[in-house]
């Protein structure tokens, strides 16, 4: 089985840690990082051309996500144990550690999502947005609906904490089909 595609730009290769999950149908290009436990799964697209990415630990980035820095200053920064749901769109983006941003939502440049905040699916977070701690963004453009419960945080750690685990689980079962 072939491996994920992953290229240099301009001399930078991605760096990413000996344990993160990496789809094999994933592409990831230039001045990226990947650190421990995280994945990035089936079709997603990581281009670090003309800044910097970066993306912590137990994050995971889920299919068909496209992720993109911008030539105007905003790199990409992504913290540890951020949830992005399926097809989702981040350009120029800071994600603070547990973010989570939902399936289809788009975040554009500038854009601040603080810590254990949550972008609804769907959501478009227009430039230079900030997404407070704790808080609920939704709709298109995205506007404050309320902060989170206790027990919201508890499910969008759970559903991390899940992510990590299927990440080593998947890297297993695929090392043993080489
Ligand atoms: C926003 C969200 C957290 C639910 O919030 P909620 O307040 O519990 O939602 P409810 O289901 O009670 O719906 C309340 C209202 O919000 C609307 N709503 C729900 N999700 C919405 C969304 N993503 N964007 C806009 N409106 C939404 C509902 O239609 C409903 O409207 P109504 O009162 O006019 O009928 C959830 O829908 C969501 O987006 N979760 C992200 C899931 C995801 O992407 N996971 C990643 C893959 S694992």
């Amino acid at each position: 089985m072939s491996g994920p595609l992953i290229l240099p730009w301009r001399g930078k290769w991605p760096k990413i840690a000996p344990d993160a999950f990496i789809a094999p149908t994933a592409t990831i290009i230039g001045d990226v990082e990947i650190g421990p436990l995280s994945s990035v799964w089936f079709g997603c697209i990581l281009r670090a051309d003309v800044n910097i990415m970066r993306i912590g630990a137990r994050t995971n980035i889920q299919d068909g996500t496209i992720v993109h820095v911008d030539s105007g200053g905003y790199a990409t920064i992504i913290g540890d144990d951020v949830l992005i749901g399926h097809k989702a769109m981040i350009h120029g983006t800071t994600i603070e550690d547990k973010g989570f941003i939902g399936m289809c939502a788009t975040t554009m440049d500038g854009v601040v999502v603080e810590a254990e905040a949550m972008v609804a699916a769907g959501a478009l977070v227009s430039p230079g947005k900030r997404v407070g701690k704790r808080q609920l963004w939704a709709g298109m453009p995205a506007k404050y609906v309320r902060d989170l419960t206790d027990a919201q945080l508890a499910g969008m750690a759970k559903g991390v904490a899940a992510y990590a685990e299927r990440g080593v689980e998947i890297r297993e079962m695929i090392a043993t089909l080489k």
